[in-house]
């Protein structure tokens, strides 16, 4: 027998990112499109959790697709990690007729999702929502472009005291374990090189960059850090520079969470739009616990499983770019 969905939840979990709000633009419209009731639930799993569930009309999302944030806000839920917290949030769904969950966030959403689904034979689809573009099975997840550019807009300006003060600046980005953002913003940004922890086990990348003579015949330098326990962030690099090389001039920005806020861009607001509407059109088609990607310009569906734990790489072969670029 088929399952019908006629009501499904929304919610946002994890670290928000840009885009999340056309996400849930796409996704209410979307279901509504199809004559699908919506329900908005609030702070994520733990929203669900603790019943913030609010029905939602298709005003209910209107002049949200510009702004940043998630409108439904977020949450790391501890709770929804046990399974007394899982049986609530179960009860809780069956108590406002849902049928369905649409989640957008990151791995952790994702892992959540995976038991719960298994749990309670649960139709879930999953949106990828983090700056980190730390997913595998998609080319980039909601908010990735949109942090890449705040990171760019901000190494424009720092570049412009460095090079009248003459010097180095090690900025540290956000990745979680992934540098993504390190090298892509990196070479955007015409900086002279990227620290990015997937490097760190094979080559010294500190000495590497000083070994290619990086300030050459330049009056400054741009080195953007990936965060990460593994690369020291930027100031452990800026403490080992100035021990080893004192000759350099050197200062630390870390940018911080200025990287997840902001109007998502063109490509974030377009990628969150085709994403929501195929995340229904995957339940309608009765998929369970996919997340949407896109791949090579087509929409795919991706197992949990394999979003969660199978190694999106970076492409490694852009640090010889930024070292042509650099010299
Ligand atoms: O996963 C998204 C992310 O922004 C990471 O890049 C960063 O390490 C982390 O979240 C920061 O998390 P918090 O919201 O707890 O400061």
């Amino acid at each position: 027998m088929k399952y019908e969905i006629k009501c499904i939840g929304i919610l946002t979990s994890g670290g928000d990112a840009p885009g999340m709000n056309a996400a849930i633009r796409s996704v209410t419209r979307a279901a509504i499109f199809n004559g699908i009731r919506v329900k908005a639930i609030y702070r994520g799993y733990k929203g669900l959790i603790s019943n913030e569930i609010v029905e939602f009309q298709t005003q209910n999302v209107s002049n949200i697709i510009q702004q940043g944030g998630t409108i439904l806000k977020t949450a790391r839920s501890t709770e929804f990690r046990t399974a007394e917290g899982r049986r609530t949030a179960y009860e809780n769904m069956r108590a406002n007729e849902i049928d369905a969950l649409i989640v957008i966030g990151g791995d952790g959403t994702f892992t959540g999702a995976r038991i719960f689904a298994q749990e309670f034979n649960v139709p879930i689809i999953g949106l990828p929502g983090t700056i980190d573009n730390d997913l595998y099975g998609t080319d980039s997840t909601i908010g990735y472009d949109t942090a890449l550019n705040t990171i760019i807009d901000a190494v424009d300006k720092i570049r412009d005291t460095a090079s009248s003060h003459e010097r180095l600046f090690f900025i540290e980005v956000m990745g979680r374990d992934a540098g993504f953002l390190a090298l892509n913003s990196a070479l955007a940004s015409g900086a002279e090189a990227a620290i990015i922890p997937e490097r760190e086990t094979k080559v010294d990348q500190l000495e590497e960059l000083v070994r290619n003579g990086f300030r050459k015949s330049k009056n400054s330098s741009i080195v953007i850090v990936a965060e990460s326990e593994l690369t020291g962030g930027a100031t452990g690099l800026a403490e080992r520079m100035r021990s080893e090389h004192p000759e350099y001039d050197v200062r630390v920005t870390i940018l911080g969470h200025i990287q997840r806020g902001g109007s998502p861009t063109a490509y974030d607001r377009i990628l969150a739009s085709r994403m929501g509407v195929a995340a229904i059109d995957a339940l309608l088609d009765e998929q369970r616990s996919i997340m949407i990607g896109i791949v090579n310009d087509k929409i795919v569906h991706v197992p949990f499983t394999k979003a969660i734990k199978d190694d999106k790489p970076v492409d490694e072969s852009l640090v010889g770019v930024l070292q042509i670029l650099s010299i």
